[in-house]
């Protein structure tokens, strides 16, 4: 039966894979190369076809700007499935930005250090793997000394978001507050989104006039980093962004070693982590609620909501043993009751809550991987096992979406799994999860 599962995932990521050599996330909904989507395909094709596991992670790369900065979204073809599309975006406002591919001029969280890691751990031809790593491992270290060096504005070792976009967690009510400060205007445009989806699972119209804003505000700037920093009404300190630059630091270390050389990149990264993961617990771990929270840079002050981010930093490592059981212990006090399967991507136990909405509820497979490795790494291995069953559960049980219900009384009457259906990294992070 596993093997059923196994075929059909494979076959996704083969049927999403595109002539250009990068994969799109969803057939119509998503239409393009999404970068923390290519980083959590790559692991998914490391354990069938390493040769598009490192495609994915090249073309990518291609869309890389000199300045180091790596785009959220690449624009390889032009699609009318997908709103908004380059003609929006206009990356070429930046000086720094590639003439030959169109992108966005925003980011999303830095995977590409832990993943170059993930498929040397997979490879079972290290040499081969060593020399692709070797071509690609300075253009993810020039992307994290672009972080630091434009996006760390205190000097402190955080580095900002500055659109909802880069979170990831795209629709989360962390943001809400945010858009109280805003009165964007009423755009006209056509979302292509909610054609393929029901709206009920997407961010509704006037949540999409605070995002389609903030890259106009970029946009007036030429998305310059130090204007952007000065001028965008949402600039936040994402712990998952944060743990996540952390974690591939480490991984960027570890590789650099076994390369050989390369000591002052190892000294820089081991000095940035050592002062990031000491700003991170001391400007993020709220004792009060007993988890990591994210910043409003802009208002200066604590989103004092939990998601699933929140639980993070067990990822890079940077609660020590006591403040990890403490994080767990949280954990399973809001989000690990028993009716619900894990991990909902925001508090259940707030009114906010919404187990259908995109990142307002529903339990994300990309997150779970994220957790369960972090859970791993601190021996809470019980728990962590928990978020690995129920991600196969929920595939297997519904398909390959790209987001779940985590409602488990709803579960046997009908079928949770919403937004894109084939979603490319459920399939890939299914097969790493059975292969781990
Ligand atoms: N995830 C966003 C979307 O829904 C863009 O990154 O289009």
């Amino acid at each position: 039966m596993k093997n059923t599962f196994v075929k059909k995932a494979q076959d996704i990521l083969n049927e999403n894979f595109q002539e250009g050599g990068y994969t799109i996330p969803s057939k119509k909904l998503y239409p393009f190369q999404w970068k923390w989507d290519s980083g959590f395909i790559a692991l998914g094709y490391a354990h069938f076809d390493m040769s598009k596991a490192k495609k994915e992670i090249e073309t990518l790369l291609d869309a890389q700007w000199s300045n180091g900065f790596i785009p959220h979204i690449v624009f390889h073809i032009t699609s009318n499935t997908y709103f908004p599309g380059p003609k929006f975006h206009l990356s070429s406002l930046h000086p720094d930005a590639p003439k030959k591919l169109s992108s966005t001029g925003m980011t999303q969280p830095p995977v590409l250090g832990f993943v170059l890691e993930r498929l040397y751990d997979i490879s079972k031809d290290k040499e081969n793997i060593l020399q692709f790593i070797k071509l690609q491992i300075d253009k993810i270290y020039a992307n994290h000394i672009y972080f630091y060096s434009q996006r760390d504005i205190n000097d402190e070792g955080l580095v900002y978001i500055y659109h909802n976009w880069e979170s990831g967690t795209d629709n989360s009510p962390l943001w809400d507050d945010i858009w109280k400060t805003m009165n964007p205007p009423k755009y006209k445009f056509e979302r292509k989104d909610t054609t393929h989806v029901d709206p009920s699972q997407r961010p509704t119209n006037r949540e999409y006039d605070h995002y389609l804003n903030i890259i106009e505000i970029a946009k007036t700037h030429n998305y310059n980093d130090e204007k952007i920093a000065l001028h965008s009404p949402f600039l936040v300190i994402d712990p998952l962004f944060n743990s996540i630059l952390i974690r591939s630091n480490e991984a960027l270390i570890r590789l650099y070693k076994i390369l050989g050389g390369n000591k002052e990149k190892i000294n820089y990264l081991k000095k940035q982590n050592f002062k990031s993961i000491d700003a991170l617990n001391k400007k993020l771990f709220r004792n009060d609620l007993g988890a990591y929270v994210h910043y409003d840079l802009r208002n200066e002050k604590h989103i004092l909501s939990l998601s699933s981010s929140s639980f993070s930093p067990l990822f890079c490592g940077a609660p020590n043993k006591k403040r990890g059981i403490k994080l767990l212990n949280t954990f399973m006090n809001k989000f690990g009751d028993p009716k619900y399967y894990l991990c909902a991507s925001f508090n259940p136990k707030d009114k906010k809550f919404n187990p259908k909405k995109y990142w307002r509820g529903p339990v994300w497979i990309n997150l779970n991987w994220i957790l369960y490795n972090g859970l791993k790494r601190y021996g809470f291995n019980e728990i962590a096992q928990r978020i690995k069953d129920d991600s196969i559960f929920l595939i297997e049980k519904n398909g390959f979406y790209e987001y779940f219900d985590p409602r488990k009384k709803i579960s046997n009457i009908e079928n949770i799994g919403y937004g894109g259906s084939n979603f490319s990294w459920s399939a890939a992070l299914y097969l790493d999860f059975l292969n781990d």
